[in-house]
């Protein structure tokens, strides 16, 4: 009997030893090229198509930009998006480009703290090595705001950060956009904008019971998901269904109003005023001509 124990117990340390293995890996993408020249303009530009505004500002309670948004709430707790102005304590101002670039890759900050996926990184590690470089350069060039964002709240378990080592380990992917051949330039950089920076599906994708994308149902649509009550799906065939089309659907996205002369509210409001009226009319039409056509 008590040998029996003995062995259980053995391999109970064996087993939960591999697994704390298996999920604690480090997490490490393929490398950037950090060594470009950044341009300060461009990466406000970048700015506006990530929708750093929209998340990181409060903007009902009419909050400095960047200096910390509304809590976001989720089946795993509310998520206040932190200051990330210039603020060398309040904000990401003593970052260096690297510390940046793995935040946005790998999900994780100096220290390694490891962020919760509220923080759309798993979108955001398929931006190119310029797109980085110049936002960076963009986010250090803000104006400073000395306070801090409040905490999250977040219960047991899921306050455990070193949890989301695991969660990574499961379902990131660091990778950086792959242009199909058989597309056109219009349809690989609309794909670029909607699935890395834009993040279209960190609300229209529906998430599984851990919280990641699936995306097997890509663009699917979401009933009681984070964005809002019912987020519609956004699929090329529910589009079509819908009677969207490149004219119609450039117009909403931009001026907020449906065909039907419904408004689009909620956080898709904020994303049409934050971040698509900012668009250049090519990278409109470029996110159309994807969405329309789809994968
Ligand atoms: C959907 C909302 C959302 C969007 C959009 C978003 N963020 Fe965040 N961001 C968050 C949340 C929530 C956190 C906190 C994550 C955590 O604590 O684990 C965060 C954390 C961060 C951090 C870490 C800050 C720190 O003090 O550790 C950086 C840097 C950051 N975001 C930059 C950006 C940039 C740049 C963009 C635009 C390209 C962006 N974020 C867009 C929600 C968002
Ligand atoms: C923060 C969450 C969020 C993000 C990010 C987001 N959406 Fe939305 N979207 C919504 C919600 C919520 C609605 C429903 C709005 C309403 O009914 O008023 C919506 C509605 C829409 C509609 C209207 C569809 C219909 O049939 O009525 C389109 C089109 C759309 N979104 C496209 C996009 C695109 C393209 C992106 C990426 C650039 C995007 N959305 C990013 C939350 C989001």
């Amino acid at each position: 009997m008590r040998r029996l124990l003995a062995v259980i117990i053995v391999l109970g340390i064996v087993v939960g030893g591999a697994a704390a293995f298996y999920f604690l890996r480090p997490i490490n993408g393929p490398e950037r090229d950090l060594s470009l020249t950044a341009d300060v303009a461009r990466g406000n530009y970048v700015m506006r198509l990530g929708g750093c505004v929209a998340c990181h500002t409060d903007l009902k309670n009419n909050g400095a930009t960047l200096a910390g948004g509304a809590p976001l709430k989720t089946p795993f707790g509310d998520f206040v998006p932190p200051n990330i102005t210039s603020d060398p304590d309040a904000g990401i101002g003593k970052w260096s480009l690297e510390e940046f670039s793995r935040a946005m890759s790998v999900g994780e900050g100096p220290n390694g703290k490891h962020y919760y996926p509220a923080f759309p990184y798993d979108n955001y590690t398929l931006m190119s090595d310029q797109d980085i470089v110049d936002l960076y350069a963009a986010m250090m060039a803000t104006a400073p705001i000395a306070e801090k964002a409040p905490d999250h709240n977040v219960g047991f378990p899921f306050n455990i950060r070193l949890a989301m080592l695991g969660w990574k380990n499961l379902f990131l992917t660091p990778q950086r956009f792959a242009p199909k051949a058989d597309k056109s330039a219009l349809w690989n950089r609309g794909a670029y904008l909607a699935n890395g920076p834009a993040h279209c599906g960190a609300c229209h994708t529906p998430r599984n019971m851990l919280g990641a994308s699936d995306v097997t149902q890509l663009f699917k649509g979401v009933r009681g998901g984070t964005g809002g009550a019912f987020v519609p799906p956004i699929d090329a065939a529910s589009l079509k269904a819908e009677g969207w089309d490149e004219a119609t659907l450039i117009d909403a996205l931009t001026g907020g109003f449906t065909p039907e002369f419904d408004t689009l509210g909620g956080t898709m409001g904020e994303v049409v005023n934050e971040s698509l009226t900012h668009w250049t009319d090519e990278d409109m039409k470029a996110l159309a001509t994807y969405l329309l056509d789809g994968e």
